[in-house]
């Protein structure tokens, strides 16, 4: 029988019906026979029994602040980029959600502490500082206890951040996400439309190597990568002038050209954006006039401008959104 399924001519076809109806989708072909890339099984593979991706009601625009590395800038990026597109565009709303559960730092940076009140839906509202609403895990758990939790319980807790918060309505939700390309990527990738990935990484070889499995990972999952942050790339000595690339220079600038990706920006090396973050008082408020805020300002008016060209995720009208 097995010779001759495989020697026969209708082998090939049987052998798709057969997977087609096991459910298997590992068959090298198209439902029209045509013969699939490894990306496309790939892809196909990591979205199987995948919920469907549901809107955050009430958000326009999702953007995702990833690295594969950690300490690297992710946090520092993504909170001065929030506070850059509240500055850029005064009439906007702006989120910023922590989806680093096992390491949070949005509490310190953003200057803010205490538990989330509750709606009557029972939905946690937001906490606020600098015009940005924040959610994150450290504001749930004591800030001394360690979050020793494995992968599904790290996927329900990033659900919840998601769901269970009044966000809307938004123009912007920025996203801090934990380094690499682990269970949190997956779980927010596959659980909401994001607008775009914005990986940050130091001008190092080995962070520039992980920027490039942080990218590719979103192209896996068909997530736009809207560009590449360059941190710390330069530290200009404050005494005498003097521009030193202590991780190495134009690293990214390689990376991006091969990879098709622009760099949004060269965030240098600077006391004051190490100093902001620790004292909850971010670069982009607390010097809003200097080089350094500046450059994080031009990230997020580039950032807009590649949002524009693309649809807003959740349309309908913000009035009917605010839960609150
Ligand atoms: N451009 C910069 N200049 C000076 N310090 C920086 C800069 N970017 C980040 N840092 C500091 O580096 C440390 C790690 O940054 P963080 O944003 O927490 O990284 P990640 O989120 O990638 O782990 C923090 O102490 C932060 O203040
Ligand atoms: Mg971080």
């Amino acid at each position: 029988m097995n010779a001759r399924l495989t020697k026969g001519k209708g082998a090939g076809d049987l052998y798709r019906c057969v997977c087609r109806l096991m459910s298997t989708h590992e068959n090298p072909f198209g439902i029209k026979g045509e013969k699939r890339t490894k990306d496309d099984l790939q892809r196909e593979r990591m979205s199987r029994g995948l919920p469907k991706k549901l809107p955050i009601p009430g958000v326009k625009y999702v953007v995702v602040v990833a690295s594969g590395k950690g300490g690297v800038g992710k946090s520092t990026t993504a909170v001065n980029l929030a506070l850059g597109l509240a500055a850029n565009n005064p009439k906007s709303q702006v989120g910023l959600l922590d989806a680093d559960i096992h390491g949070p730092s949005i509490p310190c940076m953003m200057n803010l502490q205490g538990q989330p009140e509750l709606n009557k839906q029972n939905l946690m509202k937001p906490l606020m500082n600098f015009g940005i609403k924040c959610m994150s895990m450290g504001f749930l758990v004591d800030d001394k206890q360690a979050i020793v939790w494995r992968g599904p319980m790290v996927m329900s807790a990033v659900q919840k951040l998601l769901r269970q918060v009044t966000w809307g309505p938004l123009d912007y939700l920025v996203v801090d996400m934990p380094p690499g390309t682990g269970d949190t990527q997956l779980s927010l990738s596959q659980n909401i439309p994001i607008s775009g990935a914005l990986i940050v990484s130091t001008p190092q070889d080995i962070a520039l190597l992980d920027a490039r499995r942080g990218a590719e990972m979103f192209h896996k999952v068909d997530v736009p990568v809207l560009g590449l942050v360059q941190n710390m790339s330069v530290y200009i000595c404050p005494k005498c002038g003097h521009a030193e690339h202590i991780f190495g220079q134009d690293g990214a600038s390689t990376i991006a050209s091969d990879m098709g990706l622009d760099i949004l920006g060269d965030v240098p090396l600077h006391i004051c954006i190490r100093e902001g973050s620790d004292q909850g008082q971010p670069v982009v408020v607390s010097k809003p006039q200097s080089s350094q805020a500046l450059v994080y300002k031009q990230i997020a008016a580039q950032v807009t401008e590649k949002l524009s060209t693309m649809a807003p995720i959740d349309q309908s009208s913000p009035q009917n959104k605010d839960k609150t």
